[in-house]
């Protein structure tokens, strides 16, 4: 890619950026949400058209006006959400687009998935072709998308993000795989924010900042910190969690049920406390219940048995808004599923659960000019990066999206936080921030329920941690007994000894 230039309005998302990527190598490209990496990406992929500057496959100009155009020249794009129809089959996905026909014009089914086991068999990456994809874990469902590029015939593979939404089981193999594809001759480009990601698999970084290519360096040259220092421009500390005064109980969860489909309960008589003043941690790997039960302390999913209390005021199968009321502010797992409206402006999206200060509104109009400041206030104080309070929510970076979000809801100042995955697809200078936030809302007493899927991040934060395993509390720990090995072992399953 030669000097290639992409503006939206004011705002320079690529600024003259040259880049080069050669056949059999991993090249990762880092740096902070709103750089430009998704955006240079999705104009190599076809996505979005370049102000300026000219793209060469093989040595030769190609113009790539849309993801077809970049298919013929070889590119695929593994995207973070993924593209996929639910209620089809693997091999119906991947051969989509490219069936093999009978007598020309009949789907063949029976070819599709041939071909799929053949193409699994060459890359040594193993599915169901007849799995229905609504079926699959996140884990699969990408190994689908990958086959699916493949199919198409990438020999350049372009990945925004691709661990973000894995378990660490996952990233494991989805490293390995990358590696595998590198050794077939594929040529990679890899986002990430996990820098030991970076470390791990990749041969050259280019390090973004601002919209500018800062640097690109080999990877046995450069280092965590040297990479870090490059993306945000100082060096992050790590911090120490001072012991406070713990206040009364805000959450408490008694022998919550869920039952599931297969007779099995999805949460299993779950027990929870959670006091004023804690910051309170569910290890476990994503797919034990989790999920569920951020549904039902909030009010989305009706339970079978068992009573939770917020701060004094019992909510089980309550609505939604009750739920609030009562003093909950919920960062959910997912952020384009459950956190915002694509298409609603950041004003709207700010306001969100806000609205009804009367400030905001009074008699069901809403106060123009204190909604927008309110939405620039929280905004700068979370340091979301826009171009205008206008603007659509889905124009944002993937990264701000997720800032905004956790401004919304920190700045509820409610008795109790349920942060979910708070820091997914976050760069590590806006993790440390957000994990001062949480820490700061621990400090003025409040009670805050983590649900991460990252370690570190539990360790990092939690004065307690309770791990879950198939829908049952399978341990708990004060932050002074947890270790990463104890912990690790609930999570798959095993017992302690004594
Ligand atoms: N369609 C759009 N309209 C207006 N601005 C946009 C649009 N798409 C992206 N931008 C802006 O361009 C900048 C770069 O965005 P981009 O998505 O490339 O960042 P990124 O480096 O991928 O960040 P992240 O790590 O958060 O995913 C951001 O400031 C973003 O708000
Ligand atoms: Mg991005």
């Amino acid at each position: 890619m030669k000097h290639i230039t992409k503006a939206y309005g004011p705002l320079v998302a690529n600024d003259d950026i040259s880049l080069t990527l050669n056949k059999g190598e991993i090249l990762a490209v880092v740096g902070e949400n709103g750089a430009g990496k998704s955006t240079l990406m999705k104009i190599l992929y076809g996505l979005e058209s370049a102000d300026s500057g000219e793209i060469l496959i093989n040595g030769e100009v190609r113009r790539i006006r849309s993801p077809y155009d970049a298919i013929a020249c070889g590119i695929g794009m593994v995207q973070q959400h993924f593209m996929l129809f639910p209620p089809f089959t693997a091999a119906e996905n991947i051969v989509y687009g490219h069936e093999p026909k009978s007598r020309t014009v009949f789907f063949n089914r029976r070819e599709a998935v041939k071909s799929v086991k053949a193409l699994c068999t060459q890359y040594g990456m193993y599915i169901d072709p007849d799995v229905k994809v609504a079926d699959c874990p996140v884990g699969l469902q990408q190994r689908i998308e990958i086959l699916k590029v493949l199919y198409q015939g990438a020999d350049i593979i372009i990945f925004d993000e691709p661990s973000a939404v894995l378990t660490p089981q996952e990233v494991t193999e989805l490293l390995k795989t990358i590696k595998d594809l590198k050794r077939a001759g594929k040529s990679i480009i890899l986002i990430t924010h996990k820098l030991s990601e970076v470390m791990a698999v990749a041969d050259r970084v280019m390090v973004m900042r601002l919209g500018n290519l800062i640097k690109v360096m080999q990877r046995e040259e450069t280092s965590i910190e040297e990479m870090s220092f490059l993306m945000v421009g100082h060096t992050l500390k790590t911090r120490e969690i001072q012991k406070i005064q713990q206040g009364r109980q805000i959450l408490s969860v008694e022998h919550l049920t869920l039952a599931g489909t297969a007779g099995k309960p999805v949460i299993d008589d779950v027990n929870i406390n959670v006091r004023g003043g804690e910051i309170v941690g569910i290890a476990g790997v994503s797919g034990n219940g989790q999920s569920e039960l951020i549904q039902c302390l909030t009010g989305i999913r009706k339970f079978q048995s068992g009573r939770i209390i917020i701060n004094g005021t019992d909510v089980s199968n309550c609505p939604v808004q009750e739920n609030r009321d009562s003093g909950c502010a919920c960062i959910p797992e997912d952020r384009y599923f459950w956190g915002n409206a694509a298409e609603a402006t950041l004003v709207e999206n700010s306001i969100m659960s806000h609205y009804k200060k009367t400030h905001l509104m009074k008699h069901g109009i809403f106060n123009k000019k204190n909604t927008c400041t309110f939405a620039n206030d929280i905004m700068a104080e979370f340091d979301v990066r826009y171009t205008s309070d206008r603007q659509a929510i889905q124009e944002l970076s993937g990264g701000n999206v997720q800032k905004l979000i956790v401004a919304r809801e920190i700045m509820q100042h409610s008795p109790f936080l349920i942060a979910a995955e708070p820091t997914r697809g976050i760069d590590i200078g806006a993790i440390d921030f957000i994990h001062g936030k949480l820490l700061e809302k621990r400090e003025q007493g409040d009670a805050i329920l983590l649900i991460s899927s990252e370690l570190t991040e539990i360790f990092a934060l939690s004065d307690r941690i309770y791990v879950m395993y198939e829908g049952r509390i399978a341990g708990e720990f004060t932050r002074e007994e947890a270790t990463i090995d104890k912990v690790g072992l609930l999570m798959m399953g095993g017992a302690l000894d004594g």
